[in-house]
């Protein structure tokens, strides 16, 4: 088993990455909780709820188990409700443990009600699919989206624990692995050279989900995010670098509406469009730009946006939290395996949208 341990200001914990995980969840509950509430969606619960559930009954605690409707256009306020009904009509009280059992979206979910519900109960984060495991499970953020924003409403609250069944991801369909990809080669990029290298040398057996690829893919992604979330846990400076090609990708996703591109989709592309803006304003090579999109497209993301028009481009992307004082930050690399945050001119701005924006005839 590989472990992680991430130290921050708001909690500290391990990740625990292994094949068989989820058979032994009843280990990781603390010894004083009172009731654990399993919360998931009906398909991850016809896959893995029986399973985690005959693990977590061996703590002899009562389970609640609440099953959220799937995907991210239930990711709101009316679906985050539906966890408070029933923590409520069961009276689970504040030594109750909320499980988050599936990907991102539940993750989320169940961290911002674990935060608020009864000013704050623990929580263990239990990701199933490649990108929970390599990156919204670990680091504490917790949201939902609003019709105007994506993760607009939320909360920083660290799990007490991360537990990685790398065994489940055999279930995940194609497109979900590429969409974790997307994250996966994002610390690379922005801050690890060589391990952006070894993506490129290691795709296909990344994609074939060849097991200790995607052990040590899901390890070093885990080291590299619980290192900057260790130096900043609430995004006043460094944290925000996680966040490469996501100002793009979160215009995709509600511009489109939220479900159309996956997220991961969306950064993958989103990274292809910051480099590009990077090789415009910041000095990044023009070989690594093609780098980018070439290994973008080898995990089997897009590497083209949807034609949003510009004004609305620009307006979706100022809906960000790295905007302030009206101005929308960037990150952006000045090559391969650094990266920072930056505003750039509109007409930088314009210049790559042109460039990488799929035009219809
Ligand atoms: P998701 O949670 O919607 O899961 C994708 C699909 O896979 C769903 O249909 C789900 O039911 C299914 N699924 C889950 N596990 C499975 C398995 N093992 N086998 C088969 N199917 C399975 O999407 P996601 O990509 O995991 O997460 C995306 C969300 O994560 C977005 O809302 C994004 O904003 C959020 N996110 C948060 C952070 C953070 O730091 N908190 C970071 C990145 C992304
Ligand atoms: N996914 C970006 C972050 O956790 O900060």
């Amino acid at each position: 088993m590989n472990t992680v341990e991430v130290e921050t200001p708001g909690g500290s914990y391990p990740i625990h990455i292994a094949p068989g995980r989820l058979d032994r969840l009843d280990e990781c509950i603390p010894a004083d909780a009172t009731a654990i509430a399993l919360v998931t969606n009906p398909t991850v619960a016809a896959l893995y709820g029986a399973r985690a559930e005959a693990a977590l009954a061996r703590t002899g605690r009562k389970i609640v188990r609440i099953e959220l409707p799937d995907g991210e256009t239930h990711k709101d306020w009316q679906t985050l409700n539906l966890i408070f009904d029933a923590l409520l009509e069961q009276r689970l009280d504040r030594r109750a443990v909320l499980v988050a059992l599936g990907g991102g979206v539940i993750g989320d979910m169940t961290g911002f009600a674990a935060s608020v519900y009864m000013r704050g109960v623990r929580f263990l984060q239990v990701p199933t699919t490649l990108l929970a495991q390599v990156d919204s499970s670990v680091g504490g953020k917790t949201a939902i989206n609003h019709p105007l924003g994506k993760n607009m409403i939320g909360s920083f609250y660290q799990p007490v624990a991360v537990e990685i069944d790398t065994d489940v991801l055999a279930t995940l369909p194609a497109r979900e692995i590429s969409a974790g990809l997307a994250e996966v080669i994002k610390y690379g990029l922005i801050l690890d050279a060589a391990f952006w290298q070894w993506c490129e040398d290691n795709v296909q057996a990344l994609r074939a989900l060849q097991p200790e690829a995607v052990a040590y893919a899901i390890r070093r992604s885990c080291e590299l995010k619980a290192q900057v979330v260790g130096k900043d846990e609430r995004e006043s400076g460094l944290r925000a670098i996680l966040n490469l090609g996501h100002t793009f990708g979160h215009a995709i996703e509600s511009g489109l509406g939220y479900g159309q591109w996956l997220h991961g989709e969306a950064v993958g592309c989103g990274m292809v469009q910051a480099a590009e803006l990077s090789a415009e304003v910041h000095g990044f090579a023009l070989a690594d730009v093609q780098r980018v999109r070439e290994l973008v497209a080898a995990i089997g993301c897009p590497v083209m946006a949807p034609d949003l028009g510009f004004e609305r481009w620009v307006s979706l992307m100022m809906v960000d939290k790295k905007s302030t004082a009206g101005e929308i930050h960037f990150v952006l690399m000045p090559r391969i395996g650094q990266a920072e945050t930056r505003t750039v001119p509109h007409a930088a701005l314009g210049k790559v949208l042109e460039r990488t924006v799929q035009t219809t005839p």
